[in-house]
């Protein structure tokens, strides 16, 4: 049965459906170029064609040392993820899809969604895909992160406390790269898993966005998508998606907001009572105790301005309503740039909340960019 299934999805993923997001991404750009009479040449000179490679088992078992226990750098909800080292001295994640409780085919078409859309990104912040293999299996080749993730950096067993220079640069990376996700890239997407597990570090601790196992396109003038089933992992849920499974860019924003809570705080999304940090902070929050929300862990060893604007960014995105959340170009790219994560200003917290709530619906403050 799955041979069957797989067969006619291997020879759809590898015929057709790359080259369909190929040659889509070519046709819109195309379109785009031909209102400023672009020629075919700059065409072939703007999109690359892609390189992916198919990796065959008998390659991806001798780069993984045939999936050693030993070379296995995590496993998620969906898969197992190893190191492996290709003939050239390339080192590499391999992702090799279990998801045991689903039904063949219902693997099959989330592999093809989660290959489709890293085959479609190109951003620093995003992870990136080197190859893939389909026999015997569902695997993604992938850009080894070195530094692993976010959640086993700030969670994990290492004695030595992520600083808060790096913190608030994963913060920063993070916010890029789901702007671009949101709103940059050639067809928007929504992750729906934002989680510190998903994100990875570089060698130079720059935060890449990974596990697109979920995430979803979101067509040009839609604003949401409703889903079942509701899939995501529990303390980064938005009050909307938990509830009624709708899936907003917005979505993606809220756990932005507990990812923020957690660099803050030092505590995981969801503590070993199943308490939430959102609710957790909340008092915080709304009381403007941005030292009772410090993790002691960083002692004095903090810029407090940089601190009092992850708090007030965090306080914002984790809004029930998603009225009040902003999205992620108000956030970090736009207008707020200055104001929120990046700027000179230093507001009183809670001028500053309102003042974000009161200006970003009706003025456009690039001119602060400046
Ligand atoms: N490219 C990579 N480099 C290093 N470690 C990785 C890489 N990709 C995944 N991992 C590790 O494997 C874990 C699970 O990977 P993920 O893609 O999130 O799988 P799942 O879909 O099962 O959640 C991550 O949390 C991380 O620890
Ligand atoms: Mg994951």
């Amino acid at each position: 049965m799955f041979d069957n299934i797989k067969k006619k999805s291997v020879k759809r993923l590898t015929s057709t459906s790359i080259a369909n997001y190929y040659e889509q991404s070519r046709k819109s750009i195309r379109w785009k170029l031909g209102r400023s009479q672009a020629s075919e040449d700059s065409l072939e000179w703007m999109i690359p064609k892609p390189s992916w490679r198919n990796f065959t088992l008998q390659e991806l078992e001798a780069a993984t040392k045939k999936f050693s226990p030993a070379k296995l750098l995590g496993k998620g909800g969906h898969a197992e993820v190893y190191k492996g080292l290709l003939p050239d001295g390339q080192i590499v994640a391999v992702k090799r899809i279990t998801k045991k409780e689903k039904k063949d085919e219902d693997r099959a078409k989330e592999f093809l969604s989660e290959l489709g859309i890293i085959a479609h990104i190109n951003h620093p912040n995003a992870a990136k895909l080197i190859g893939f293999g389909t026999e015997n299996g569902l695997y993604l080749v992938l850009q080894y992160a070195p530094n692993g993730s976010l959640g086993s950096l700030l969670h994990g067993n290492s004695k030595k406390t992520l600083d808060w220079n790096r913190r608030f640069k994963v913060a920063l990376g993070i916010a890029d790269g789901l702007k671009y996700l949101h709103s940059d890239c050639q067809r928007r997407i929504i992750h729906r898993d934002i989680t510190a597990s998903n994100i990875l570090l570089s060698e130079d601790y720059e935060p890449e966005i990974s596990d697109f196992g979920l995430a979803k396109w979101l067509p040009e003038n839609w604003l949401h998508h409703v889903v079942s089933p509701i899939e995501g992992t529990f303390g980064y849920m938005a009050p909307e998606y938990f509830m009624h499974g709708i899936v907003h860019e917005k979505t993606d924003v809220f756990a932005f907001g507990v990812i923020l809570l957690e660099l803050i705080t030092g505590r995981r999304a969801v503590d070993s009572r199943r308490q939430s940090l959102v609710k957790w902070a909340m008092p915080f929050l709304e009381n403007n105790n941005v030292q009772g929300l410090v993790d002691p862990r960083l002692g004095d060893d903090y810029d407090i301005i940089e601190m009092e604007r992850a708090v007030s960014a965090a306080s914002l995105c984790v809004q029930q309503s998603t009225d009040t959340r902003p999205n992620m170009s108000t956030l970090q790219g736009g207008a707020y740039n200055s104001k929120i994560i990046r700027g000179n200003f230093k507001i009183h917290l809670m001028d500053q909340l309102k003042f974000q709530i009161e200006f970003y619906e009706f003025n456009d403050f690039s001119w602060f960019l400046e």
